[in-house]
């Protein structure tokens, strides 16, 4: 995704979780005020990390759920919230969700949980920015390389070069308020 938005021109910041030119743990609010901090002056956030615990209703403990919601949901919102005022006005925030908050499978209860909590913050929140910032989201069926890390066939998963352009278009359009969901590619190539 860094590359898609690299080869469109733009500057981009690399950040993980214990790579990239900066790290940060999504769940820790104080280290992404931080991060903030250090980066400086951006025009744009595009957050595609966020962990959400897999696991049978039955079986998700207190610990799955805290990692869940503090991670994956609050992480992202807490992305959003500190960098108003610190990305500059008329940029943009562009989340991840995953199509399993639309369309769940066994032992998906967390994470479809704090993809939807995501999804509704993206549409809220957007309202309430609508001038200021464009805030959306991306929800990728399963990426074409994590099924090969699986063992399984990648299809028919979406290429993470495919799924990348959604990312892309949120940057560089004029759309907010919007979750797309990834499963295909957005073009022919
Ligand atoms: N993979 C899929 O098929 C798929 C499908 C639908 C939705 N999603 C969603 O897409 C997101 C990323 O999934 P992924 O499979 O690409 O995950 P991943 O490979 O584990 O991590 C992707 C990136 O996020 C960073 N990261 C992970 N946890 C972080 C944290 N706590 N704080 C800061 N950065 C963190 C990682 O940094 P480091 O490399 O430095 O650890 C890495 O750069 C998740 O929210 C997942 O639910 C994935």
């Amino acid at each position: 995704m860094a590359s898609a938005l690299e080869a469109g021109g733009h500057d981009v910041v690399r950040v993980g979780r214990s790579s990239g030119a900066h790290t940060v743990d999504l769940a820790d609010k104080a280290a992404i005020e931080a991060l903030y901090d250090a980066v400086g002056d951006v025009g744009a956030v595009v957050c595609t990390a966020g962990v959400a615990v897999f696991g049978s209703v039955e079986d998700l403990d207190d610990e799955a759920y805290a990692t869940s919601i503090g991670n994956k949901l609050m992480g992202q919102v807490n992305l959003v919230r500190l960098g108003l005022g610190r990305v500059s006005e008329g940029g943009s925030f562009t989340l991840t969700t995953g199509t399993l908050t639309t369309a769940p499978g066994p032992g998906t209860a967390a994470v479809a949980m704090v993809g939807g909590g995501v999804e509704a913050f993206v549409r809220a929140a957007a309202i309430d920015l609508d001038g200021k910032y464009r805030l959306n989201a991306v929800s990728p069926g399963w990426v074409a390389e994590s099924r090969q890390a699986a063992g399984l066939p990648p299809e028919p998963g979406i290429w993470a070069a495919d799924l990348a352009e959604y990312y892309v278009g949120f940057v560089e359009g004029n759309e907010t308020g919007t979750v797309a969901e990834a499963e295909s590619a957005l073009t022919d190539r």
